[in-house]
């Protein structure tokens, strides 16, 4: 017994630290180098630099592939670094099943395949041009010009301060980060995937950080229980806030609290107030599902008691407004004032889809009545479970 004890609490720690662990791995030269001057020149590297932090690439050279693997390792055998990629030249596959695995498999935030070789309209236009269609953020309410907040290609600023363009629009990066003593991603971690307040990694807690539970391959094998845990609340200001919120820094007139419930409808808290006090005029986000109604079904077939739900299903995820309540991924979805929320996320992803809108599922094909088409029960139909019928 004596010996078994020990390599069990060994195995145990070995899950935690792949649970938690944000940081990167392997040797220095998988990505630095000193000089920008080595010959020959690893063929693996990219030509252009020298790059900030002595980096051998910039963010879309390291986190994009040539093929349609959504996880390349790099490096010498032993001392290895696993890059998770965002933007595949050949396409990655997209699943619309709850469960879903593969090499080639979309990660968590989609993937910027689409928005290069399909249209501007299937992701955000951070790699090769601007949006050609949009010239601000949809439901922009604030930012200035020549800010993220009307593209996410230009520069935002002249040097110095021009970081602002691209992925750091949204990420401020802390890779070397990790080693949390919670299994919530949050300061320690550099945050939830690095989306921290714009170049403000630090403690800052009073500054719209993001925390949640970060799947340790990021979503390339996914099923109702191995998922990332998103947090959502209802509150908009200054404070850190949930994914909806993060969002809705751009796209701010579609949170549903932003102006309480003058733009948006719906939900009005205080004294008084409460659920439906008002009609919804924008899709709520950053919202509870109500404990009726049809939403309160969450991925059933509608025909059960109001109440109980269905799996949590990953194609419609819903967000933890508890979420330092959780050690590992739940597959349990619980509705009411104190349960789980719609975000922007139960509908969108957040790099690209196949989809225009960078939806997680075909809106084409969601049919009203009569059990139509090939998509009962699935995206829209995974709340709104009683639309198909
Ligand atoms: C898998 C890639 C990778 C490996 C391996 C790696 N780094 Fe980094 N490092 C980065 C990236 C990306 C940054 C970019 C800035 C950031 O995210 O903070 C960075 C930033 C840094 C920084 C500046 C920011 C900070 O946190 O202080 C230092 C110093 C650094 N690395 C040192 C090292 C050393 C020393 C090694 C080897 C023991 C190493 N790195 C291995 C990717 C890597
Ligand atoms: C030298 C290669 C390299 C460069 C350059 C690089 N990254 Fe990374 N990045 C990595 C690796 C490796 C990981 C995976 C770390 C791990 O295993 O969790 C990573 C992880 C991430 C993550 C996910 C963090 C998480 O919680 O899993 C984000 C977001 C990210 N990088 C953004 C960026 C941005 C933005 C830039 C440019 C400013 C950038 N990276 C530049 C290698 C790189
Ligand atoms: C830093 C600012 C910023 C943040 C944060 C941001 N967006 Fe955007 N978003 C933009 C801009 C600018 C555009 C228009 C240009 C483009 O598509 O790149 C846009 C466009 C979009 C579009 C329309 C895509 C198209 O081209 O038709 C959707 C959908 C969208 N964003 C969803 C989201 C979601 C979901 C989040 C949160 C995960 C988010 N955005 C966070 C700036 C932002
Ligand atoms: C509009 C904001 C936005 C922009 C721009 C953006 N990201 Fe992300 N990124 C996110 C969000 C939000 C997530 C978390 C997605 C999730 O967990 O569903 C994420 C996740 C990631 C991850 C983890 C893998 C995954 O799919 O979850 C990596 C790596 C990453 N981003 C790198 C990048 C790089 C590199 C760029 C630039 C080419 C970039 N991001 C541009 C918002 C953004
Ligand atoms: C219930 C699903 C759902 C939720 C939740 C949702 N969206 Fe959307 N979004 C859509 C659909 C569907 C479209 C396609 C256009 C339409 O029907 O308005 C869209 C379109 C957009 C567009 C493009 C609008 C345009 O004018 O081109 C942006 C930007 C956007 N959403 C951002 C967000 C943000 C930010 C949030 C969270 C605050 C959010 N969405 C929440 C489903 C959703
Ligand atoms: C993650 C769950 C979720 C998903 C996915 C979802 N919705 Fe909703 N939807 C809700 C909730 C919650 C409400 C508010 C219900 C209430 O007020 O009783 C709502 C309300 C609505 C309303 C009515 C607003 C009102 O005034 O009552 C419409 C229309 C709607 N959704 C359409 C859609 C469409 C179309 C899609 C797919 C693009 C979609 N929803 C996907 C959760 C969801």
């Amino acid at each position: 017994m004596k010996k078994v004890v020990p390599s069990f609490l060994v195995l145990i720690l070995f899950l935690w630290v792949n649970l938690i662990q944000a940081r990167v791995t392997g040797v220095c030269s998988n990505c630095h180098t000193m000089h920008f001057s080595q010959s020959p020149w690893p063929q693996i590297w990219s030509s252009e630099g020298p790059n900030r932090k002595l980096l051998v690439k910039d963010c879309i050279g390291c986190h994009s592939n040539t093929s349609s693997e959504t996880i390349k390792v790099i490096g010498p055998p032993g001392a290895e670094s696993r890059i998770p990629v965002v933007y595949n030249t050949i396409e990655p596959t997209y699943s619309e099943e709850s469960i879903a695995s593969g090499s080639s498999n979309t990660l968590a935030g989609g993937n910027f395949y689409w928005v290069e070789h399909v249209g501007d309209e299937y992701g955000h236009n951070v790699i090769s041009h601007a949006d050609n269609v949009l010239t601000e953020a949809p439901g922009r309410n604030q930012g200035c010009t020549n800010s993220c907040h009307f593209s996410l290609y230009s520069w935002r600023f002249p040097w110095p301060n021009s970081e602002g363009k691209g992925c750091t629009s949204c990420h401020t990066p802390a890779h070397h980060k990790a080693g949390s003593t919670t299994a919530v991603a949050d300061e320690e971690d550099g945050w939830y995937r690095f989306l921290a307040r714009r170049h403000a990694q630090g403690p800052d807690s009073a500054n719209r950080n993001v925390i949640g539970l970060e799947d340790p391959d990021w979503q390339q094998t996914v099923s109702p229980n191995d998922h990332n845990e998103y947090w959502d609340n209802w509150t908009y200001g200054c404070d850190n806030g949930g994914i909806s919120r993060f969002c809705a820094a751009c796209h701010g007139q579609f949170h549903s609290t932003r102006y309480g419930p003058w733009a948006n409808g719906g939900f009005k808290p205080g004294p008084g107030g409460g659920w439906h006090t008002a009609p919804w005029l924008r899709h709520p986000a950053g919202i509870y599902l109500p404990d009726f109604g049809e939403t309160s079904k969450y991925n059933t077939d509608g025909s059960g008691p109001e109440g109980v739900t269905g799996p949590y299903n990953p194609i419609a995820p819903v967000s933890r407004q508890n979420i330092n309540t959780f050690t590992s991924p739940s597959d349990t979805v619980t509705v009411g004032s104190e349960g789980d929320m719609v975000s922007c996320l139960s509908c969108h992803r957040a790099h690209g889809s196949p989809y225009p809108d960078m939806l997680r599922w075909d809106y084409t094909k969601m049919i009203a009545g009569g059990g139509q088409g090939s998509a009962v029960g699935k995206g829209c139909f995974i709340c709104h479970t009683q639309k198909d019928e």
